[in-house]
């Protein structure tokens, strides 16, 4: 079963073209191709995702991107005698009228392509920013229409809990399994922190999350105050990794937002706010500084998820922890998190590679995987910003 899977929720153009397979209670995925364009640069004069741009940035790269991995899968062939009829380039058009550089792009490539050896397309669904999740969601109702295969519908989060649950075989064979349940999976990433229950497999129940900013945010958001591009993530991260490294005294303290509150939900936003009122005592920060207030800044952050993940765990019982997000690219974090784990009998950790855990289209591919394919072609699919897990 080939799937070709679309990711386009904030400012990453996400494609991949995997093989799966189900046997008993395990899938297996084989990456045939995977083709990322980071917008990163693009936003990074706003300080954070520009939906405009994003829109029209996905609607340019979705086409090259697609054709360079089914190149790469070899599953590209042209042809002089395409199969498709003009009534369905007719619908193509009309599919994709608010797209329209899109349109120009796709029936240029499906009038030189013969159609590939794919059974479905996976694509993103929700959550993000609604009007980048519409190209994605008209891409692959397109290509849908072109080759009559299904659309497998996904969502974004659970994407990345797929992502955190694929055990790598080699550079390109990834599994999943049911991990024993209850599970909890710590979402972390620009736009959630919530902490999610899995007592049944797939089956997901909200027991927390932030009340106003993401971690993510948190992350960029005071990266930005420090004068880092975005995203601010790695880079505040880099620069506490110097301060552990080079042993540097800790002078400030930032809060702990809501650590000891009998709840299990969080509050970054004070956080950013610590951050200004520190920096505005500082003055102009030496690298050094810099350094400093980054380290406590991730100490804090990590201070606080690792509480309330542990209280989760105790109060539910769970016998798996799930880290998914791009935040889970932050080897500090889940260092922390594995030492947390360990603490229990039997507990295990799951959680990607770095590269898997920020947005890409194997996740989308990966989850997928475990949904299934639809039987019929799925004639309509709506893109939603706020998509709930649950
Ligand atoms: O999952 P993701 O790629 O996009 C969303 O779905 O939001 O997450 C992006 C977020 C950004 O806020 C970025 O700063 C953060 O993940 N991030 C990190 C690291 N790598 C990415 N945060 C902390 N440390 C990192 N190493
Ligand atoms: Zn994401």
């Amino acid at each position: 079963m080939h799937i070709l899977a679309i990711e386009t929720s904030c400012d990453e153009t996400g494609v991949a073209l995997v093989a799966a397979r189900a046997h008993a209670r395990e899938v297996s995925v084989t990456v045939l191709a995977e083709a990322l364009l980071s917008q990163a640069l693009l936003h990074a004069e706003y300080g954070g995702v520009y939906p405009t741009l994003a829109k029209r940035e996905h609607a340019k790269n979705l086409v090259p991107l697609t054709t360079e991995a089914l190149a790469n899968a070899k599953l590209l062939t042209q042809t002089t005698f395409p199969e498709i009829s003009k009534e369905t380039v007719q619908e193509i058009k009309e599919l994709l009228k608010r797209e329209p550089e899109l349109f120009v792009q796709l029936s240029m490539f499906l009038a030189q392509t013969a159609r590939p050896d794919i059974d479905a397309i996976a694509v993103t669904r929700g959550p993000g920013l609604e009007p980048a999740l519409w190209v994605g969601v008209n891409f692959a109702r397109a290509l849908s229409r072109a080759w009559d295969i299904p659309v497998v519908p996904i969502n974004h989060l659970e994407g990345h809990v797929a992502a955190a649950l694929a055990q790598p075989h080699d550079n390109t064979t990834y599994t999943i399994t049911p991990p024993p349940l209850p599970a909890l999976i710590l979402l972390i990433s620009g736009g959630h922190t919530e902490l999610v229950l899995m007592r049944k497999w797939l089956v997901y129940e909200k027991v927390g999350a932030t009340r106003d900013d993401a971690v993510g945010e948190a992350f960029d958001k005071s990266a930005r105050l420090l004068g880092l591009p975005y995203p601010g993530g790695p880079e505040i991260s880099k620069l506490a990794q110097a301060a552990r490294d080079e042993a540097l005294p800790q002078p400030y303290s930032l809060p702990r937002p809501m650590l000891d509150a009998d709840n299990c939900d969080f509050s970054f936003s004070g956080l950013k706010t610590a951050v200004r009122n520190l920096l505005h005592d500082i003055g102009e920060p030496t690298e050094v500084q810099k350094k400093q207030v980054a380290r406590e800044l991730e100490d804090a952050i990590t201070d606080v998820l690792v509480a309330k993940t542990r209280r989760t765990i105790d109060e539910h019982g769970a016998r798996t922890l799930i880290v998914g997000g791009g935040v889970s690219a932050n080897t500090h974090i889940i260092h922390t998190l594995r030492q947390l784990v360990g603490e229990y009998a039997d507990m295990q950790l799951f959680v990607s590679k770095p590269a898997l855990a920020t947005d890409n289209g194997l996740m989308i591919a990966l989850a997928a995987a475990l949904r299934g394919i639809p039987d019929a072609p799925v004639h309509t699919l709506v893109a939603k910003g706020n998509l709930p897990l649950y």
